[in-house]
């Protein structure tokens, strides 16, 4: 009885909202890296992780005066077997240890999920959890994994298995657009740090 008051009380005191990157300010942007060192092991999160997660679409939680929920969405180009889609790809999923277990990073998602299914043909993601995404509906991309790089197309085996996506109302469907299985050959440009 107590445990699902205090759960009630934690629920209550968490509060979520939305920002596009541009319009977060300073202390936002502070509260994000601050959260990802203390989610992430000792440095699994760069500060290339936290430039990949710019410029799109911020899902946040705060409690207690901060940030202790993120994750957000950036537009790529991933190319299924030739076809370039316009991709909402996810990044920098964490909760802070003290709130985890608490289905915030899975209120995170419902809401960043949302927003690609709105937005997007596709949504992707790399992770090495895919077990917390595939209960949010997310797929395991069973297909060989590439990278786009200035001398041509590179093979990312140790990705295969650990990107997912999801379907969206625009995900191609017709013979024009060939419809997406999730087993064919996926590519997404460089960058620095990690690619996917
Ligand atoms: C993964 C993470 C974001 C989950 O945040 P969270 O707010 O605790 O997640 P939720 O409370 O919404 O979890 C909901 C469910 O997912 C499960 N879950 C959490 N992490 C999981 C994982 N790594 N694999 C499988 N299931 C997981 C929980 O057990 C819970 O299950 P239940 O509802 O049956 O009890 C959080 O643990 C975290 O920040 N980890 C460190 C950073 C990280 O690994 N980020 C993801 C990188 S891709």
């Amino acid at each position: 009885m107590l445990a699902e008051m205090d759960d009630d009380l934690a629920a209550e005191a968490v509060t979520y909202r939305e920002a596009d990157t541009a319009d977060l300010d300073d202390a936002a942007l502070d509260g994000i890296w601050a959260l990802t060192q203390a989610a992430f092991p000792p440095g699994d999160f760069s500060r290339d992780d936290l430039a990949h997660a710019m410029g799109g679409r911020h899902f946040l939680a705060d409690a207690d005066g901060r940030i202790v929920g993120h994750a957000s969405v950036v537009a790529r180009l991933l190319d299924v077997d030739g076809q370039p889609l316009r991709t909402g790809y996810v990044e920098a999923v964490a909760v802070d240890p003290v709130w985890q277990g608490q289905g915030i990073a899975s209120e995170l998602m419902r809401a960043a999920s949302a927003h690609i299914a709105g937005h997007y043909q596709l949504g992707a993601l790399g992770t090495g959890h895919p077990a917390f995404y595939e209960r949010l509906g997310w797929r395991v991309w069973a297909g060989p994994t590439w990278v786009r790089t200035a001398d041509g197309p590179v093979r990312s085996e140790d990705e295969d298995g650990g990107i997912l996506w999801l379907p969206t109302p625009t995900t191609p469907t017709t013979p024009a657009e060939p419809p997406i299985s999730g087993r064919e050959p996926i590519s997404c440009e460089w960058r620095d740090g990690d690619s996917w």
